[in-house]
């Protein structure tokens, strides 16, 4: 694979309306976020993935755009985000913004326009269908129909997700042209690297019949005909030649169910994206990508998952790695279940996924080893997403007590939590109470103590990060194979990355108990502290991991 800027980059995802709220109306900003820039300099972070913060009325917290060339008023101002920008890169750390492009709000002028005039061209902006009865039997993404009445006319919109979010027409090439001018305003205003929300999205499958349905509402979801259609990458391709291709952009894809086989036109050398997020092993968990089917999984699932995707991947391009971002729960209590507290666990974690072979995304939160949020009854949940698993599951005929389960293990809230900064009232986070509440109004897992204990996760994950960027082994830990390893414990994940002049092995213990493996290697040079080698043989402690060169 041919060098490329992006591939040392180290990217931070930050929730803004929950990283640092600057003027305590409860509601995290844009100066709260460059009050910080020095925290996530110290931590080593290269690059921020700030989260939507364009002009939105906030049905789902700002996936649902109502100005591209304006900022949310709550988060603050354009001149706000040009210091933070200004501020970043005097820090070297570059900015990726977050592109929703897929659908607007229902409060873009487009729409208010295509709804009060039937003849509007803006009407061809979006996908209208006449009639009097839902046009077909799709489930949106957050649940109930596809399809939107209009008021007062025998006719509806088309919505994946949510009915404030409605889908754009991108067979229009008006409306692409459109789209053209919002990615280049960004990119003249300096941005070098755009996350691009289902982006997969964008094409559907042009008869918009009915099918069988998948659940007791007589609907089957839209994710099998609006997601992964034939000739998306062409309407992608439009757009990345007029715009990322021009300024060699830093892209990344969220392509949720996009099969291996066609990763080539995506991230192969011609391909529309720098990299996409490979959602199979982030969703190891479920069938279907559905919160109420769920596996009852073993170490060995998410391990094959997590190999195949490296092996797959790397046959094309280059991979984003990620165990947690603003859709998920928190990895430690999704994958390390029981253990979710438990130090060592937290830290060896983080390195399985943090040296695989692409660049390593870290979610707000994640590098204190946050946990999941147990919520009660389905009042205590915002997430649009929670609410309709809750009912769905209800649907479907499980328990209150199993929704109540499901939901919480997968919700969104779990991720969105405001960030806690120290063990203050609300976390430092705000002098108000939060939008969504805290787990703990006194945070015990926090930055500030963090920072000032040297065995923390914190201190961990600083470590970590800058051994991928300035050690010896920088360069196979970056550009270095992926290879599978196996071991003959089965609570041991163990890989390899190989350059032509050198390799490291990798082993990560998954288990309580102290393991041994035979080894070829015969250095540690990054391990748990009590990871040892003795008589040729690795000696891992509990929840320990080494590298071995
Ligand atoms: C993406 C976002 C998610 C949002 C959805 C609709 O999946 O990550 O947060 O709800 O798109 O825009
Ligand atoms: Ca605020």
């Amino acid at each position: 694979m041919k060098k490329h800027w992006w591939q040392e980059e180290i990217v931070y995802q930050i929730y803004p309306r929950s990283f640092k709220d600057s003027n305590d109306d409860g509601i995290g900003d844009l100066r709260g976020i460059t009050e910080r820039l020095d925290y996530l300099k110290d931590l080593g972070i290269t690059m921020i993935w700030l989260c939507p913060i364009y002009k939105s009325p906030m049905a789902d917290n700002g996936y649902d755009i109502s100005d591209y060339f304006a900022i949310n008023e709550e988060f603050g101002t354009m001149a706000d985000f040009d210091e933070l920008v200004k501020e970043a890169k005097g820090r070297n750390i570059k900015i990726m913004m977050d592109l929703v492009l897929n659908h607007s709000s229902n409060e873009h002028e487009w729409f208010k326009k295509a709804l009060a005039d039937k003849n509007s061209p803006y009407r061809e902006y979006y996908i209208f269908r006449k009639g009097t009865r839902e046009p077909n039997n799709w489930r949106s993404i957050f649940g109930g129909s596809c399809w939107t009445k209009v008021d007062g006319e025998d006719a509806y919109y088309f919505h994946s997700f949510a009915k404030e979010q409605p889908d754009l027409n991108w067979e229009n090439p008006k409306l692409r042209e459109e789209i053209y001018k919002i990615v280049n305003f960004w990119i003249d205003k300096g941005i070098t690297a755009f996350r691009m929300d289902a982006i997969n999205h964008i094409k559907k499958n042009p008869t918009y019949q009915s099918a069988n349905p998948d659940g007791a509402d007589g609907r089957v979801s839209v994710i099998n005909f609006g997601r992964n259609q034939d000739g998306v990458e062409e309407l992608i391709k439009k757009l990345s030649d007029k715009t990322f291709k021009v300024h060699d952009s830093m892209t990344v894809g969220e392509t949720a169910g996009l099969s291996y086989d066609k990763y080539k036109n995506y991230i192969g050398d011609d391909g529309v994206f720098s990299m996409v997020f490979d959602f199979i092993p982030a969703n190891f968990d479920l069938i279907e990508e559905t919160w109420f089917k769920r596996i009852d999984w073993e170490l060995e699932d998410f391990r094959k998952a997590i190999f195949n995707s490296q092996n797959s991947i790397q046959k094309y391009g280059w991979s984003a790695n990620f165990i947690e971002n603003h859709d998920q729960p928190r990895a430690t209590s999704k994958i390390l279940r029981g253990n979710d507290e438990n130090i060592k666990a937290i830290k060896m974690l983080a390195g399985v996924y943090f040296f695989l072979r692409g660049t390593p995304y870290i979610y707000q939160g994640q590098e204190l080893g946050m946990k999941n949020f147990v919520r009660k009854t389905v009042a205590d949940f915002q997430d649009i997403q929670s609410i309709d698993s809750y009912k769905r599951s209800l649907e479907e005929g499980f328990s209150e007590e199993e929704a109540i389960a499901f939901t919480n293990l997968r919700s969104r809230d779990n991720a969105r939590v405001p960030f806690a900064w120290t063990s203050e009232k609300y976390g430092g986070f705000s002098k108000v109470k939060p939008w969504l509440a805290m787990a703990y109004e006194n945070p015990k897992v926090n930055a500030k103590d963090q920072a000032d204990n040297p065995d923390s996760v914190l201190n961990f994950y600083k470590k970590m990060i800058a051994f991928r960027k300035n050690s010896l082994y920088k360069e196979v830990l970056i550009y270095g194979d992926f290879i599978e390893k196996t071991s003959k414990n089965k609570e041991i994940i163990a890989y390899q990355r190989r350059l032509e002049d050198g390799e490291i092995d990798l082993y990560f213990n998954f288990s309580k108990a102290r393991v041994e493996e035979e080894i070829q290697g015969k250095e540690i040079i990054f391990a748990s502290d009590d990871a040892k080698i003795e008589d040729g043989k690795l000696s891992l402690g509990e929840f320990g991991f080494a590298l071995i060169k």
